[in-house]
C-alpha cells in the first residue's frame, strides 16, 4: 500500500516539502506520496484527527502549529521536548511522535561552513516554533548571548526566558530598532515569516556589516529582501534552502529509516527556484 507524508501548515502552498520529498521516494524507488496540506490557526485538532483517518504515516508540522502540536502528540523524542515544538511527527496505527530536525537543520550550514559560534553574540528575530529551535542550536554551538527581537514584546521575553533556562545569557530588544545594534553580533538570524514571497524586511539592514553572518530561514524567494539587504553590506549569508535540505533529510531519515538522496532533493530544489 502507497504511505502517505505530509505538511500542515497555513500558509502552505510555497511549500517545497513536498517537491523534495516526492523526488526521493521516487529516486529510491519507493513507493510514497508527499501532499500539502493546509490547516488553519485554530483548526489543528480536526486537521490532524483528518490526517489520522487516512492514515498518514508521518507529517511534517509549519508555521503556524509547530508548538501548538505538542499538545497533540502522544509521544515526544527529546529534542522535541526540549525544544517544546515539533516539525517531524511519526504515526503508527493513530500513536503520533514528535521529533525535531529544525536544530540539526539549522546548524547544517554552519558546521559545512566551519563557522564557529563560541563565546559569539547572535540575534535571533522572532520568538515561534522555528526560533525555540534556532537558539538551541546556538546554545550547542556555545554563543555568549542570545539577543531576542519579535513583533510581539512578550513572546520575545519568553524566549528569552528560555534561553536562560538553557544556561545562555538573554536579553530582548524592540524589532523596530534592532537593525540599529545589527554590528554589534556575529550572526543575525529571521525566524520569522517576514520576507516570504520577497515581501517586507524583518529589521533594517543599514548597521550590517562585512563581519556579519545574516541566515535568513525564509526560502521563497532564494534572494529574500533581508539577504539582498545584506549583500549589499556584503554580510556573510547563508540561505533558507540550505536548512530547508537540511531538516527536510533528517525528517526522511526518521520516517524511511535510510539517508535521504541529498542530490535529488537540491537538483529538485534548484530547479524549482
Ligand atoms: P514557526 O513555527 O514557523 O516559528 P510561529 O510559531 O507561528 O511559526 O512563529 C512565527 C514568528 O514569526 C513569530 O515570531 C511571529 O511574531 P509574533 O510572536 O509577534 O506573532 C513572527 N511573525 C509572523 N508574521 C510576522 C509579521 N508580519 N511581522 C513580524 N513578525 C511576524
Amino acid at each position: 500500500m502507497t504511505r502517505t507524508y505530509a505538511v500542515i501548515g497555513d500558509p502552505i502552498d510555497h511549500s517545497l516539502s513536498p517537491a523534495l520529498h516526492n523526488a526521493s521516494f521516487a529516486f529510491l524507488g519507493l513507493d510514497c506520496t508527499y501532499i500539502a496540506y493546509r490547516i488553519p490557526r485554530g483548526e489543528l485538532d480536526a486537521g490532524i484527527a483528518d490526517l489520522k483517518k487516512i492514515g498518514i504515516s508521518g507529517f511534517n508540522v509549519t508555521i503556524p502549529h509547530k508548538v501548538d502540536m505538542m499538545r497533540l502528540l502522544d509521544e515526544a523524542d527529546l529534542e522535541c521536548k526540549t525544544v517544546g515544538a515539533t516539525n517531524t511527527v511519526v504515526n503508527t496505527n493513530g500513536h503520533l511522535k514528535g521529533y525535531n530536525t529544525d536544530i540539526d537543520g539549522f546548524l547544517d550550514p554552519i558546521r559545512k561552513r566551519n563557522i564557529d559560534l563560541a563565546g559569539t553574540d547572535a540575534l535571533v528575530v522572532g520568538a515561534g516554533g522555528a526560533a525555540r529551535a534556532i537558539v538551541v542550536g546556538l546554545a550547542r554551538q556555545k554563543a555568549r548571548k542570545i539577543t531576542i527581537a519579535n513583533r510581539t514584546p512578550e513572546n520575545a521575553e519568553s524566549l528569552a526566558s528560555f534561553v536562560r533556562s538553557l544556561g545562555v545569557e538573554s536579553d530582548n530588544v524592540d524589532i523596530a530598532t534592532a537593525g540599529d545594534i545589527a554590528s554589534s553580533f556575529k550572526i543575525i538570524i529571521n525566524a520569522t515569516s517576514v520576507g516570504l514571497k520577497g515581501i517586507g524586511l524583518p529589521i533594517s539592514t543599514k548597521n550590517i556589516t562585512s563581519s556579519s553572518i545574516v541566515y535568513d530561514i525564509v526560502y521563497m524567494p532564494v534572494e529574500t529582501p533581508l539577504i539582498l539587504g545584506a549583500k549589499e553590506r556584503k554580510a556573510n549569508i547563508i540561505y533558507g534552502w540550505e536548512m530547508l535540505i537540511a531538516q527536510a533529510m533528517k525528517s526522511f531519515e526518521i520516517w524511511i529509516g535510510r539517508p535521504a538522496p541529498y542530490e535529488a532533493m537540491k537538483l529538485t530544489l534548484l530547479g524549482r527556484f
